[in-house]
């Protein structure tokens, strides 16, 4: 699976975006090392901070199924540019140090970045002085 593929199918995942408020449809498609691919979309709200992105729904589709370890995470919107993921959503790419992030639009046009590029200086469980245990 290549990054064009999981493109392909991040465009497909965005044709089931719930998005009647912004009108901006998006779709993810996440590539567990299990080869195991799980598709999200953006899922909005009447009252709009409930509205959750394509890429967090694919990302804990994935962890809700038992997945921990990820290759790659594609995500598409119908964008002038390749469409960067929100802050939240480089957080949660952060969470499970997903090394690929691959953003795209409808188009041919193709950007690949690495989780680290996203959120450079990010806040993580090694910054915890106890490291997330109690
Ligand atoms: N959105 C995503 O799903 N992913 C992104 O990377 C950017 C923003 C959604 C949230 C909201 O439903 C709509 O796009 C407009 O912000």
């Amino acid at each position: 699976m290549d990054a064009k593929e999981l493109m392909k199918i991040a465009r497909k995942a965005r044709q089931n975006a719930y998005a009647p408020y912004s009108h901006f449809a998006v779709g993810a498609a996440l590539l567990a090392e299990s080869g195991r691919v799980y598709t999200g979309c953006n899922i909005e709200n009447a009252s709009y901070g409930l509205t959750c992105c394509a890429e967090r729904n694919a990302i804990f589709a994935a962890v809700g199924a038992g997945e921990r370890r990820f290759k790659m995470l594609a995500v598409a919107a119908d964008s002038p540019e390749p469409v960067a993921p929100c802050g939240a959503c480089r957080q949660v790419i952060a969470e499970f140090g997903i090394p690929i992030v691959v953003m795209g639009n409808l188009k041919e046009a193709i950007k690949t970045m690495s989780a680290e590029e996203l959120l450079p200086y990010g806040f993580g469980q090694e910054s915890m002085n106890n490291k997330g245990e109690k």
